[in-house]
């Protein structure tokens, strides 16, 4: 495959704890690649060291120009890497004081780019972000989703090669986060590449051809999300939810039924590769409170990184 970023054995160490721990990863030309993990697990440090505002301990980052040039490394070639990146931080980091418009000119300008380019760009950018009719509202004056839409256009502003976004869809509402993927497929569409961090996970299924799941600092699987889900859970899931769910899991007739059984509060979460024998003996059991679904990546992500809130994160 050809490759746009590498990024080979990333370690970064703060005091004794190893946050980042031999991390490889390689981005092609068009793609989507998703980071998942529980808080803590590295995600905003690993999108960082790409960028060369972590150094790493150990480990490289390439970045591949294209048109046959010699690959570019961080951190020598910070400057000439970073023109080709769009950026959007996990937190937003407009400037309160300008008007949207304003911001993306200031912005055009780190990158070298003047007024009849940027008097060009910004009302298509503007209209990306479909916030035209804001053009003169300051950060303050937007909503939360507005302003992750004002974040991605002015990431868009040098027209990157590769966009790093660190939960860009974090804190919106449904509609605000379907108009964002929207957007982030459209750029797909136009042949730029993402990386991109979340902890949606119907968000990775939906826009990631590739994920790395990391915890701990360290990578934990990678593949395609359907590949991952097939490859680590049975196909179906009955929850079953309720009072007198958790003692189901220590049921001696439904125990046989499922390959694997989990609890986490006051859910039950059975695993089988057929569910219908295992819904029988429930309903027999008379419980009613249950739900039949396929496995999905949320299992996946709760399977490897554990059902436990991380207290060290
Ligand atoms: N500058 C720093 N100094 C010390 N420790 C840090 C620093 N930056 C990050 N860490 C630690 O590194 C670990 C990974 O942090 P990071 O922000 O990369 O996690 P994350 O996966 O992005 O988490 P989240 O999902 O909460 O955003 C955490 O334990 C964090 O406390
Ligand atoms: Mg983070």
């Amino acid at each position: 495959m050809s490759v746009l970023l590498e990024a080979r054995n990333l370690c970064k160490r703060y005091g004794a704890a190893t946050v980042v721990d031999g991390v490889s990863f390689a981005i092609a030309p068009g793609e989507c690649l998703g980071i998942i993990g529980p808080n803590g697990a590295g995600k905003t440090t690993t999108i960082r060291i790409c960028l060369g505002l972590t150094a790493p301990d150990e480990g490289s980052v390439q970045f591949q120009p294209g048109d046959g040039a010699a690959p570019l490394a961080m951190p020598q070639d910070a400057l000439a890497i970073k023109a080709q990146l769009g950026v959007v931080t996990q937190f937003d980091s407009l400037d309160p004081d300008f008007s949207c418009a304003e911001n993306l000119r200031v912005f055009g300008r780190y990158f070298g780019l003047g007024g009849a380019v940027m008097d060009r760009r910004i009302p298509a950018l503007l209209d990306f972000a479909a916030l035209r009719a804001k053009a003169d509202a300051r950060p303050a004056e937007l909503s939360g989703g507005m302003r992750r839409r004002l974040s991605l256009a002015r990431a868009l502003v040098n027209d990157p090669r590769l966009l790093l976004l660190d939960e860009p869809t974090t804190g919106l509402d449904p509609q605000a986060r379907h108009l964002m993927w929207e957007r982030l497929q459209q750029l797909l569409q136009q042949g730029k590449s993402i990386l991109l961090t979340t902890h949606f996970m119907d968000e990775a299924e939906r826009l990631c051809s590739r994920l790395l799941v990391l915890d701990h600092g360290r990578k934990i699987a990678e593949g395609a999300p359907r590949a991952l889900i097939a490859e680590h859970l049975e196909r179906e899931v009955v929850e079953a939810y309720g009072s007198g769910a958790p003692a189901l899991a220590h049921d001696a007739r439904l125990r046989p039924l499922a390959a694997r059984v989990e609890v986490s509060g006051e859910t039950v979460f059975f695993y089988t590769p057929d569910a219908r024998p295992l819904l029988q003996a429930l309903a027999e059991r008379g419980h009613q409170h249950t739900l039949h679904r396929h496995a999905n990546l949320e299992d996946l992500f709760l399977k490897l990184t554990g059902r436990q809130i991380r207290e060290d994160a």
